[in-house]
């Protein structure tokens, strides 16, 4: 099934409930919550307060983007605020299978994230064992950059592995996306879309029913 995860990282924090509301009320039902720790990536975001608030506001499904350097000490603590599913960086932690368990443990979905410069050869050890690869189309860090076209290509080779293994987990790019280029993400083998600076602008609602309509 093909979705959209759009990054709250673009909308509004002074209205950031009315935002969420604009997009649920389209018919979105992930959302994308971007967490950063100044050190991994070289911005600070939000994080547990921020979740936990949304989590109280709605059922939507949480998938929540760790940008942070070694990601097993906060895992289960963003599991227990509300994510549904939790992603972390393979070049953040030695630990890769150990933060994958303790993801699971929590009876939370867990995802691979790559950045560009990480071959898609990287998540084939761990593909057995995760619900999501996340193929960054940016370099992590900040919303509203341009994406860069040879990240599609990691995503073909992963759809590929994926496929191949019989599996069906779920396949989300994240930078850059908006409506000129979501179809050829998805050529590529991408089924769930992050979008932000392409969703929070404007009218949301209608900026988020487009891109549903190029979803189906
Ligand atoms: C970037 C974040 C993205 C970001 C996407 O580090 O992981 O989720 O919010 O924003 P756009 O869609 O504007 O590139
Ligand atoms: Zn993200």
């Amino acid at each position: 099934m093909n979705l959209l995860s759009p990054s709250i990282l673009s909308a509004d924090l002074w209205k950031l409930g009315e935002d969420i509301k604009a997009v649920e009320g389209a018919g979105v039902s992930w959302l994308h919550v971007d967490v950063m720790d100044g050190l991994f990536v070289p911005s600070i975001s939000y994080g547990m307060p921020v979740l936990k608030a949304v989590r109280s506001h709605t059922d939507m499904f949480l998938d929540v983007h760790l940008m942070i350097e070694k990601p097993e000490r906060y895992v289960e603590e963003f599991a227990a605020c509300g994510a549904d599913l939790v992603n972390f960086h393979l070049e953040a932690t030695e630990d890769v299978e150990g933060c994958i368990e303790k993801i699971h443990a929590t009876g939370k979905k867990a995802g691979i994230t790559i950045k560009p410069a990480t071959p898609a050869e990287a998540v084939e050890p761990y593909l057995e064992l995760v619900d999501m690869v996340l193929v960054m189309t940016v370099e992590p860090g900040f919303g509203g950059q341009k994406l860069i076209p040879e990240c599609l290509d990691k995503v073909q080779v992963i759809r590929k592995m994926i496929n191949d293994k019989g599996l069906s987990i779920d396949l989300e790019v994240d930078g850059g996306i908006n409506l000129d280029n979501v179809a050829f993400a998805m050529e590529k083998g991408a089924n769930v879309i992050v979008a932000g600076s392409a969703v929070f602008k404007d009218d949301i609602a209608a900026n988020a029913k487009a891109f549903l309509n190029r979803l189906q």
